[in-house]
């Protein structure tokens, strides 16, 4: 049996979005017939994946009478379970109709804002309806050119009253659901509010059902920011707020690119992978492995399905590497342990009796500033077990 192919407890989805685009860009036309999203969760079953996530207009085109909404989702039920897939997360689109040029919950207008509700609490509806757990919320449009336009502060509480509002309608139904948030700092807006990961966590302390949301970090956004999209993961992961994540590659200073997974900076990719396996210890993430991403708009179908294939074999070649790395003994000595009996007991919670157990401390500086940390020939270690030079 090839190692490398895709199981189900991988836990590799795609949205229908993805592997659905037709490679329309702004300078171009579509490239690519569109699929239907029958044909979509056939073609992810045979290539391996678990699950198909999707926007509510991905399936039901926007204004579609009811019967046509539930001939439609019944059609796409009856895939699902030709195919064993299942439907792991949904979300709305609040970014492609017109009506939600100024954003959808931040809108100005308070009919625009009542129909971004609106529309998600039907959305919600469907999604739950086809067994989705996580909802996922990427404000596109929240966002702005002409600052003027609004108080920024205004926004935050327009997005706080609609989460609190979903929340409380997603208990009030007795739905097991959580919500994920997605942060992104531009494109489609000139800025979008909530720009990273680190200002939705914060935000997500503010909620009124803070439990019930956390965080769908995505690896093009906070590239896109220049920041690290590893400790952005990290510190979601470490406040229990990694809900979903949004698999892709991006380069630093570009338009958003949604590339194959792995496809552009592969140490950053290991990294990643290294952390959301746990091979470094600590706890692995067990939620789904998501691809937002799509393929080269030089692909005919054919180059789809080799897209999706490349991002989940590009997992599994990183979590085989990363366990490697983990597991070779130069690498752990050069890692160590840090563990100090005497020292880490008084590293952390204040007591008088600690501030003058430091205060008697013989402490060299010098001699920790002479010390060679041999990162080099860590960092190079990392290198050469990615590059299948070792392991
Ligand atoms: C983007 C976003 C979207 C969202 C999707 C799900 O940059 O276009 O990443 O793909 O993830 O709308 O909310
Ligand atoms: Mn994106
Ligand atoms: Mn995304």
């Amino acid at each position: 049996m090839d190692a490398l192919a895709p199981t189900p407890e991988d836990r590799f989805s795609f949205g229908l979005w993805t592997v659905g685009n037709p490679g329309r860009d702004p300078f171009g036309e579509p490239v690519r017939p569109v699929s239907r999203p029958t044909e979509l969760v056939a073609g992810l079953a045979r290539c391996g994946a678990w699950g198909v996530n999707l926007h509510d207009n991905d399936l039901v085109p926007f204004g579609a009478s009811a019967a046509e909404r539930d001939r439609i989702v019944a059609e796409f039920r009856r895939a699902l379970d030709d195919h064993g897939m299942v439907v792991p997360m949904a979300t709305t689109n609040l970014f492609g109709h017109p009506a939600f040029k100024d954003g959808a919950f931040t809108a100005n207008d308070p009919a625009v804002r009542a129909l971004a509700l609106r529309k998600t609490l039907d959305a919600i509806d469907l999604g739950v309806e086809l067994g989705a757990r996580i909802y996922v919320f990427w404000g596109g449009r929240e966002g702005v050119e002409a600052e003027a336009c609004r108080d920024p502060r205004d926004a935050v509480k327009r997005m706080r009253d609609a989460l609190d509002f979903l929340c409380a309608y997603v208990e009030h139904q007795g739905y097991d659901l959580r919500f994920a948030l997605e942060a992104k700092p531009n494109e489609p807006r000139g800025d979008i509010y909530f720009p990273t990961t680190g200002h939705m966590l914060h935000f997500i302390s503010t909620l009124e059902h803070e439990a019930m949301v956390g965080v769908n970090p995505e690896v093009a956004h906070e590239t896109m920011a220049g920041l690290s999209f590893v400790h952005g993961v990290a510190q979601a992961m470490e406040a229990g707020k990694l809900f979903h994540i949004d698999l892709n590659a991006q380069r630093i200073g570009r338009y958003d690119q949604d590339l194959r997974f792995g496809s552009e900076d592969l140490k950053q990719a290991f990294c990643l992978v290294r952390l959301l396996e746990g091979t470094l210890g600590g706890a692995r993430y067990e939620g789904p492995r998501h691809f937002d991403a799509h393929a080269y708009r030089t692909e005919d179908q054919e180059g789809v399905w080799d897209f999706a294939k490349g991002c989940m074999r590009t997992y599994k070649l990183l979590a085989q590497r990363a366990a490697a790395f983990d597991a070779d003994p130069e690498v752990q000595e050069l890692v160590g342990s840090q563990a100090d009996e005497a020292l880490d007991p008084l590293l952390a919670g204040f007591s008088p009796a600690k501030v003058d157990a430091l205060r008697g401390l013989e402490l060299d500086a010098d001699a920790l500033g002479r010390r060679g940390l041999r990162y080099e020939r860590l960092d190079q270690l990392l290198v050469e077990h990615l590059m299948g030079a070792r392991g």
